[in-house]
């Protein structure tokens, strides 16, 4: 492969609809989309991707049905016991990025805590987007001084290649600074379908963009 992205950005988006196709509950799609984010993490390792930033759960997603939110704050928490031993392992470096406001003390001691264990490892930065927005990024940085320097994680580089799964052509608040020259890929692919073999079709197509970034080549 020619280009491989620096960072990676993931709307994971479809889990619900997934779910409905299969006369399921929402929450079987959330489950489902786990398993394919951890596919991608293993597939984006063997790429040599050094930045991964995943939306787990919007600043607009307070708006969902209450016991659907409560299921995704308990359903992270788990997973982050779950998972960060096997990330640990594999040299990944877990960051929370978004609001810490109206996100339960449980949650975010498990986040503190996987943060803290895995603080020391440099293959990998996988940025979990948590109760993050980019309006809200982009206004708390304002109130500080300069954008750039006052991002949640300004050491990461921008966006190279942003994914979008289930057929949604939108940016939905996401990486809204970052993501100013970013790579768009849509796929119709529902994100508890997508894979290491559909990240590897999107960093393909990544690889024949030209990128110019106001310029000529
Ligand atoms: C994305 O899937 C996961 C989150 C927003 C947490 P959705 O839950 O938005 O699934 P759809 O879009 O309703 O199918
Ligand atoms: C974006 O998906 C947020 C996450 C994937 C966490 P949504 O399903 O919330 O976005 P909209 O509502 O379709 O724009
Ligand atoms: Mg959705």
């Amino acid at each position: 492969m020619s280009q491989i992205p620096r960072h990676i950005a993931l709307i994971m988006d479809g889990n619900g609809r997934w779910a409905q196709e299969r006369g399921l509950e929402r929450t079987k799609g959330h489950e489902a989309g786990e398993r394919a984010l951890w596919d991608v993490v293993l597939a984006s390792l063997n790429l040599g991707i050094r930045y991964l930033s995943a939306f787990a759960f919007s600043t607009e997603n307070w708006a969902r049905p209450e016991p659907e939110v409560e299921f995704l704050l308990g359903f992270n928490r788990d997973l982050l016991r779950q998972r960060r031993d096997g990330l640990n392992e594999r040299g990944v470096r877990i960051r929370r990025i978004g609001r810490r406001e109206n996100v339960p003390d449980d949650l975010l001691q498990e986040f503190d805590r996987a943060e803290e264990l895995t603080a020391g490892n440099d293959r990998m930065d996988l940025l979990v987007c948590f109760n993050y927005g980019g309006r809200a990024e982009l206004e708390d940085a304002a109130k500080t001084g300069s954008i750039p320097d006052n991002l949640y994680a300004p050491d990461v580089p921008d966006v190279d290649l942003l994914i979008r799964t289930s057929g949604e052509k939108r940016i939905s608040n996401f990486l809204l600074w970052q993501s100013a020259y970013a790579e768009l890929y849509f796929t119709e692919t529902l994100w508890p379908d997508f894979g290491a073999e559909a990240l590897e079709e999107a960093v393909e197509d990544y690889g024949r963009r030209q990128r110019r970034f106001g310029g000529l080549t």
